[in-house]
């Protein structure tokens, strides 16, 4: 025999139940578009093109000379302002830009002028000038970015943060 109080009870139960399920499915969705759904730079081959700064400013620079850039990124659900460091630097009156991200782990390389390397703080890696290999654990080189020139600015496209 079920009473009345019993019955509103279990209403009660099935609703926290069913409220329950959909914030976790609310959530795992949030958390899934973070990562399956394509954004600004989440994409190989739809990178944003993005100011690096003017032409006079890298033109001749023998050093790499290191440039931060921000831009918004959009994924699913997902927005945020993020910053990356590039380098550029100039080699036979041709620009070139690298990525700063370490092949290894992912860290961020710093250039060295006393050594003519980037060093990497995590593991030690070093790589030459050109982004090439030159000691520690990297397997490869730092990524060298696309560069376009538009009315003595600089853009470049940027890699998979
Ligand atoms: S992340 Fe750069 S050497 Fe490991």
């Amino acid at each position: 025999v079920r009473e009345k109080g019993d019955f509103s009870r279990r209403g009660l139960l099935k609703v926290w139940i069913f409220a329950c399920v959909a914030a976790i499915g609310g959530s795992l969705a949030a958390i899934l578009g973070r990562f399956f759904v394509g954004g600004t730079v989440s994409t190989p081959g739809e990178r944003p093109r993005l100011a690096a700064g003017p032409l006079a400013q890298f033109a001749g620079a023998v050093e790499p000379v290191d440039v931060v850039i921000s831009f918004r990124e959009e994924q699913g659900y997902y927005s945020d302002q993020r910053r990356q460091r590039i380098y550029l630097y100039s080699e036979n009156d041709r620009l070139c830009a690298l990525s700063s991200i370490c092949s290894h782990l992912g860290c961020s390389v710093s250039w060295d002028p006393s050594r003519k390397l980037f060093t990497c703080p995590c593991h030690g890696g070093t790589y030459r000038k050109d982004g090439t290999v030159a000691g520690g654990p990297p397997p490869r080189p730092l990524e060298r970015l696309p560069i376009e020139i538009e009315n003595g600015t600089v853009f470049v496209r940027l890699n998979e943060a």
